[in-house]
């Protein structure tokens, strides 16, 4: 008698376990014919076929103690060729155990139709095809940001999520009450990126943002996940090529390492080539007047223009040197341009529009406090801020991008909603 090893589905189909094999997972489709019933398994690596006897398998049929859809189940079987099974490979029970029986699974295809069904139900439908396609991209994607930073020098530091200052705007905080004191959740870890500089050079971060978007739209949530770096002696071109970096990585892994997931969701995906296309702002007001979305010199591009411009791309591209008006408080501008910034967006392309924003910031402390008190911001919430700038503070830049946004546009997503696991937005806070 043949000893059983644990197997997952990704090596049984890729003829990489042993012949024997111990399978655990849930039941996805089952179809019976006659005596026998074939049953796709799915373990969190891929779906295996298991065919299973009735006299010897009796667990795998429906019944009172059966196999019902989303039971998790523990199989022990031989691995043979077979060309009907999916895959090519299906595995014969000679052992079938429930390990625990699921009730009438609800997402039924009727069911299923309703999108707003589908994420009351998150916390069961996330089981299926598309959502776990989605999570192993966002996963590669993340992958691909440790190890480029990893390999580029930068130091991975944390920051806090209650804060005092707001980075971008007072507009979209959430505030919390602190013990009896109002405090905000961070919109981004900007300022604690420059403060850890003079420490270490060259940091990144990954950790959620919040932000109090009153805006119901295909690429707001009011939690994500965002990915920010920061290095001193850089000025903004700098800071443009180390992003073009981070995207080239992750799209070269999601190519190399998720081909089944992109296929899963009808996803062609294309390696972008460095550098990225560069517009800037002035040459993007024109291109979206050219298509009907005119817009003041001075604004934030409004997205139905972004979106405009966005389509006429094929490669992810920046969109630089947006003006003052149009940006936080701490960016730097152009000596000779004191309206313009050196800054850029990050724009996908295909309509999805940004994925990050960055740029140089004011390292000179009395211009800093000038720039604040010129747009009448409270001092004493910056004072921290401020008195970096009096101790060493060099050139230096810095970018963040949008986790979410990101893998919506690696994966092909409709909506940034399909990215996240559970997720958060002007209407949604459950499950
Ligand atoms: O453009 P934002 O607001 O820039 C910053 O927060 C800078 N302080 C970052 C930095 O320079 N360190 O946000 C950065 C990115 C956006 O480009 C977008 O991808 C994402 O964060 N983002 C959102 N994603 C989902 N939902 C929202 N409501 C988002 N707001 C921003
Ligand atoms: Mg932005």
């Amino acid at each position: 008698m043949s000893d059983f090893l644990l197997a997952r589905a990704a090596d049984i189909l890729a003829g990489t376990s042993p012949e024997s094999v111990e399978i655990r997972g849930w039941v996805s489709r089952k179809h019976t014919v006659g005596g026998l019933v074939f049953i796709l398994i799915r373990d969190g690596t891929g779906y295996v076929q298991v065919s299973a006897r009735k006299g010897t398998a009796d667990a795998a049929f429906d019944g009172a103690k059966g196999a019902t859809k989303e039971s998790a189940v523990v199989v022990k079987g031989k691995v043979r060729d077979d060309k009907r099974a999916p895959g090519g490979k299906e595995v014969s029970a000679s052992e079938f155990v429930v390990a625990a029986p699921a009730e009438s699974w609800p997402i039924t295809r009727t069911a299923a139709k309703s999108g707003s069904f589908l994420f009351d139900k998150r916390h069961l439908s996330i089981r299926g095809p598309k959502a776990i396609a989605t999570m192993r991209i966002r996963a590669e994607v993340i992958g691909a940001a440790f190890d480029y930073f990893r390999d580029s020098g930068f130091h991975l530091i944390s920051a806090p999520s209650f804060v005092q200052a707001a980075v971008e705007g007072g507009s979209t905080l959430f505030s919390v009450d602190y013990f009896g004191k109002k405090v905000s959740l961070s919109q981004s870890a900007q300022f604690y990126e420059e403060a850890a500089l003079p420490a270490l050079q060259k940091v990144w971060i990954f950790q959620p943002a919040f932000r109090a978007e009153k805006s119901k739209t295909a690429r707001h949530l009011t939690e994500f996940w965002m990915i920010e770096a920061e290095q001193a002696f850089a000025e903004q071109p700098d800071n443009i090529k180390v992003q073009e970096g981070l995207v080239s990585k992750m799209v070269e892994r999601v190519l190399a390492n998720r081909q089944a997931d992109l296929k899963t969701l009808g996803r062609t995906l294309r390696q972008p080539s460095v550098p990225f296309p560069k517009i800037s702002y002035d040459e993007a007001r024109s291109i979206a007047e050219k298509k009907g979305f005119p817009f003041e010199w001075g604004d934030d591009l409004p997205t139905e223009a972004e979106r405009a411009i966005s389509l006429t791309q094929d490669s992810p591209f920046f969109i630089t040197d947006y003006p003052l008006s149009a940006r936080s408080f701490y960016h730097m501008t152009y000596s000779d341009r004191p309206k313009v910034t050196k800054s850029a967006d990050l724009i996908a392309p295909e309509g999805i529009g940004e994925l990050a924003t960055g740029g140089q910031r004011i390292h000179d402390h009395a211009e800093l406090m000038k720039r604040i008190e010129s747009q009448d911001l409270p001092t004493e919430s910056f004072s921290w801020y401020l008195e970096l700038r009096k101790y060493g503070m060099p050139p230096h830049s810095g970018f963040g991008i949008g986790v979410e946004r990101t893998t919506r546009w690696i994966a092909g997503l409709k909506h940034i909603r399909s990215a996240s696991l559970f997720p958060r937005t002007l209407s949604r806070i459950s499950p």
